[in-house]
C-alpha cells in the first residue's frame, strides 16, 4: 500500500495536481498554500556547486587495516591489523561544472573519508601524484585560466596555456594531465594520491613523513582521446554511471592503500623538497608499503543527501596525522572548511554524512539550520561538568627560524621530474602526449604562449621539447 501524500509539515495533502482557483476558469487562490510552498521550495533546490570539483560520484564502503602501523603512527585507524573503518569515497573532475561532460582530459579528484573512532580522516587527493602550483596565493588565478572567459563564457585552451607556460612548475602535472593518465576509462581504473607529504606521530612521539598511494586492485587503464571524444557525445555521465552500474551489479571496485614513509630528518634532507607538492619521491628511495585495502560495496540512496552535501576537507586530521608545512597544503586547510560553510551553511558538519561516527562535545553553538543541541552549558571555564580538552592530541611542533618574507616557496628545479616522467613513458605513450599537446597547445593562437610552454617541456627533456615544437611547427632555435 503506497504512503498517503503529505505536505512537509505532515498535513494531508488532497490534490497535488490541481490547484485551486476561483471558478473552473478563474484565476488561482492565495489560499493554495501547498502551490505556493512546492513552488516556492522547487526554487530553492540548487546549491552553489562546489567552486572545482563541481561534477563528481560518490560511494561507500569498508577499509580493512592488514598491517599495524603502531611503529609509525598512533592514529587508531591505522592501529590494530584487521580493522575496518566505514569509508566515503568522491572521485570527481576538477574544472568543468555539474554538467560537464565526463570524459573531457582533466585531473580526477579522489577525496577519501575515514570514519575513525577518533573523529573524521580526510585525505583529499588527486589521481596524480603532484599538483600545478605550490603556492596557494596562485590557486585562484591557476583555476579561473582554466575556467570561463571572463568576457565570452567560453573555456579556451588559450587561458589555460598562458598561466601554465608562465608557471613552470607546473610543468610536471601538465606532462601527467597531457599524457595517457590525463584520460581515465572510468573512475574504477585509476589511482589516488594524497599528493602532499604529511606527518605521522606514534604514540612515544617519534615523528614521520609519510605520503599515500591509492592502488586501484583493477588495473589502471586510460582512454585515447578518440574514445573519450565519442563517449562525450554519447553519455555525458559516463563515470558516474560506470561506478554506480559496477557497484549495482555487485563488481566492487578496491584500492590498495600504500604509504611511502620517510624518517623524520632523512625527510627533510631528502634530494627534492618533500613540502614541494610539484615534486614525487621516488619509490626507489622509499618503497611503497600495504597497508590494508578499501572496497566499495555501497551506492548513495540520495545522491544531494550523501555526495553533493559531503564536506570534505585537508585539515580533517585525527591524533597521529598531521599536516606538513607544505605551502599549497596550508592554504588548503583554510580552503575547504571556508567553501563549506558557503556552499552549505555553518551547520554543514551536523549533516548524516558529515557527522562522525563518534559523538561530538564543545562549545560551539547555534547558527542557521542547527538541531540536536541539548541545553548543556556552553562556555568554558565552568562549573557544570562540560567536555575537557584532551592534551594527548595535541601537534608535535617542527622547528622554525628566519625572517617573515614573501619567499619564494621551493627551488627552482621545475624540470628534472618532469623529464624523469617523460623518459618513463614508452614510445607509443610518447607519440599521444605529443598528438595531445598538438591538439590543445597547437590551437593556442600566441606564438609566445606557444614557445614559453614549448621551452619548458625542452627543459624537461631535450627529445621531449623537440618533439613539441616539430609538431607546432615551432623553429628549434626559438627553444632552446
Ligand atoms: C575541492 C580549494 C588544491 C583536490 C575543492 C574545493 C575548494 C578547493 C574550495 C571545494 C570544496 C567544497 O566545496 O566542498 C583548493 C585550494 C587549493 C586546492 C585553495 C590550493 C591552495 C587541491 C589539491 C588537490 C585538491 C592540491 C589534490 C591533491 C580537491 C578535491 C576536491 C577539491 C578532490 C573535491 C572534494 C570533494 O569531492 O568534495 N578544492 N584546492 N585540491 N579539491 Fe581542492
Amino acid at each position: 500500500m503506497n504512503e498517503k501524500l503529505t505536505t512537509s509539515q505532515g498535513q494531508p495533502w488532497a490534490d497535488n495536481n490541481h490547484s485551486q482557483t476561483a471558478g473552473t476558469r478563474g484565476p488561482i487562490l492565495m489560499q493554495d498554500y501547498q502551490l505556493l510552498e512546492k513552488l516556492a521550495h522547487f526554487n530553492r533546490e540548487r546549491i552553489p556547486e562546489r567552486v572545482v570539483h563541481a561534477k563528481g560520484a560518490g560511494a561507500k564502503g569498508t577499509f580493512k587495516l592488514t598491517r599495524d602501523m603502531s611503529q609509525y603512527t598512533k592514529a587508531d585507524v591505522f592501529n590494530g591489523e584487521g580493522k575496518e573503518t566505514p569509508v566515503l569515497i568522491r572521485f570527481s573532475q576538477v574544472a568543468g561544472e555539474l554538467g560537464y561532460p565526463d570524459t573531457l582530459r582533466d585531473v580526477r579528484g579522489f577525496a577519501l573519508r575515514f570514519y575513525t573512532q577518533e573523529g573524521n580522516y580526510d585525505v583529499v587527493g588527486n589521481n596524480t601524484p603532484v599538483f600545478f602550483v605550490n603556492d596557494p596565493l596562485k590557486f585562484p588565478d591557476f583555476i579561473h585560466s582554466q575556467k570561463r572567459d571572463p568576457a565570452t563564457h567560453l573555456r579556451t585552451q588559450e587561458m589555460q596555456w598562458d598561466f601554465w607556460s608562465h608557471s613552470p612548475e607546473s610543468v610536471h602535472q601538465v606532462t601527467y594531465l597531457m599524457g595517457d593518465r590525463g584520460n581515465p576509462a572510468s573512475y574504477r581504473t585509476m589511482n589516488g594520491y594524497g599528493s602532499h607529504t604529511f606527518k605521522w606521530v606514534n604514540a612515544s612521539g617519534e615523528q614521520f613523513w609519510v605520503k599515500y598511494h591509492f592502488v586501484a586492485a583493477q588495473g589502471v587503464q586510460n582512454m585515447t582521446n578518440e574514445q573519450a571524444a565519442k563517449t562525450a557525445s554519447e553519455d555525458t555521465d559516463f563515470l558516474l554511471h560506470d561506478l554506480y552500474d559496477a557497484i549495482e551489479q555487485g563488481n566492487y571496485p578496491s584500492w590498495k592503500v600504500c604509504v611511502q614513509i620517510l624518517p623524520y630528518e632523512e625527510g627533510l634532507n631528502y634530494k627534492y623538497d618533500i613540502f614541494d607538492v610539484t615534486k614525487t619521491v621516488s619509490k626507489k628511495d622509499y618503497p611503497r608499503i600495504e597497508i590494508g585495502e578499501f572496497t566499495l560495496n555501497e551506492n548513495p540512496v540520495n545522491y544531494f543527501d550523501e555526495v553533493e552535501e559531503a564536506a570534505f576537507s585537508p585539515a580533517n586530521f585525527v591524533p597521529g596525522i598531521e599536516p606538513s608545512p607544505d605551502k599549497l597544503l596550508q592554504g588548503r586547510l583554510f580552503g575547504y572548511k571556508d567553501a563549506e560553510r558557503y556552499r552549505l551553511g555553518i551547520n554543514y558538519e551536523n549533516l548524516p554524512i558529515n557527522k562522525p561516527v563518534n559523538a561530538v562535545h564543545n562549545y560551539e553553538r547555534d547558527g542557521f539550520m542547527s538541531q540536536g543541541q541539548d541545553g548543556s552549558v556552553n562556555y568554558e571555564p565552568n562549573s557544570h561538568g562540560g567536555p575537557v580538552e584532551v592534551p594527548e592530541a595535541r601537534m608535535h611542533g617542527d622547528a622554525v627560524t628566519g625572517q617573515t618574507e614573501y619567499s619564494k616557496p621551493y627551488e627552482v628545479d621545475h624540470f628534472s621530474q618532469a623529464g624523469d616522467l617523460y623518459r618513463l613513458m614508452t614510445p607509443d605513450a610518447k607519440d599521444r602526449l605529443i598528438e595531445t599537446i598538438k591538439g590543445t597547445l597547437g590551437t593556442v593562437e600566441s606564438k609566445e604562449i606557444r614557445v614559453l610552454e614549448t621551452k619548458q617541456f625542452y627543459q624537461a627533456d631535450h627529445e621531449y621539447g623537440e618533439r613539441v615544437a616539430q609538431a607546432l611547427g615551432l623553429p628549434m632555435e626559438k627553444i632552446r
